[in-house]
């Protein structure tokens, strides 16, 4: 075993995940399909440990709760399994994104973990197989592995894994409303969903059509029907989750407002649309030449940045290691 690093990026879904077919495989539901973003960044080193008999996480320079840590542990099984070994680890992990806040922190942070520890076990996989490995820790972490626009397909443990799809050029400009931890996770609400929504197979079966149709546009060069299918398979995400029982809303009044303004904004010629994951921060995608007349635009929503299409997880040198927390007395 050795000390690895890994990096990897948050991804926005334009054709969004909701619904698992198979809850312990973290196989979806239906295909769907993010932009990796070039910002708001995980950087995980895995140190091997194999005196202790746990595994060890540091979030953020501090020690991570019982929860966290047994689900990192439940993800480090696999690798494990896969590496022949029972040694434990210590996992130091810094993000750059407001942990469980819909900004897809844990995304970028299985990515970066699959990766990292993908290496400190010595597994040589390559990059399907690290996005297969990935989405066992947390779903939409197999589509941060692939950089710039990315498919996850569904299927069975083999075929479901991203990867790159050609797409047109774009940006994205988002706008924190909230930076807070959401009140119900993604995994709780979409279980929640299929068991109680009644519209849940029109979603599932819908997603599927809205995919075939989002990687035609992507392919195409259409940054209009792409802008229109995101949209509205936000909208379809946001409305299927207020359907539980008991409801959930990830929205706010404010995440409604931006909707509206970017509408708006569309009705005045700049062309742009949005779209929200589980939480109320707002992610509008715009061609690149109008990002930041949209984003002056939006600054009264809240803090807005630019990004731009971003790089596939990757392993980083070894001066690039996340500093061990400050044990305090
Ligand atoms: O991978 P999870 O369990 O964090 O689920 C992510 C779900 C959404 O962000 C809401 C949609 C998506 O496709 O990323």
């Amino acid at each position: 075993m050795r000390t690895s690093t890994a990096r990897a990026y948050p991804n926005i879904a334009l054709v969004k995940y909701w619904g698992k077919a198979d809850e312990a495989r973290i196989l979806p539901a239906a295909g769907s399909l993010s932009m990796t973003l070039d910002d708001f960044e995980t950087t995980t080193t895995v140190v091997p440990a194999p005196e202790v008999d746990a595994d060890v996480l540091e979030l953020d320079g501090t020690f991570a709760d019982a929860d966290a840590t047994s689900r990192i542990t439940t993800f480090l099984d696999h690798v494990r399994t896969l590496a022949g070994s029972t040694d434990r680890v210590l996992v130091r992990s810094r993000n750059s994104v407001p942990t469980g806040a819909g900004l897809a922190s844990s995304a970028s942070g299985f990515a970066a973990l699959a990766t990292a520890a993908a290496n400190a076990f010595e597994l040589d996989l390559d990059t399907r197989d690290l996005s297969r490995l990935a989405r066992l820790g947390s779903g939409s972490a197999c589509r941060s592995v692939v950089p710039g626009m990315a498919v996850w397909h569904s299927g069975d443990d083999e075929t479901s894994f991203a990867e790159p799809v050609d797409a047109p050029d774009m940006r994205m400009v988002i706008v924190t409303v909230d930076r807070g931890r959401k009140a119900v996770s993604s995994r709780t609400a979409m279980r929640l969903t299929a068991q109680t929504s009644p519209f849940y197979d029109a979603w599932v079966s819908s997603t599927e059509d809205s995919l075939e149709k989002m990687i035609a546009a992507c392919r195409a060069d259409d940054f209009t029907t792409v802008g229109e299918l995101t949209e509205s398979h936000a909208l379809r995400m946001h409305a299927v989750i207020a359907s539980t029982l008991p409801p959930i809303r990830y929205l706010r009044p404010r995440s409604v407002a931006i909707f509206d303004a970017v509408a708006e904004l569309r009705e005045q010629g700049l062309e742009a649309y949005s779209t929200a994951d589980a939480g109320p921060n707002v992610a509008v995608i715009v061609r690149p030449a109008d990002a930041e007349r949209l984003a002056a635009q939006l600054t009264e929503f809240g803090e807005v940045r630019v990004v731009a299409p971003g790089p596939g997880a990757e392993l980083l040198s070894a001066d690039a290691e996340v500093p061990a927390a400050e044990v305090s007395a």
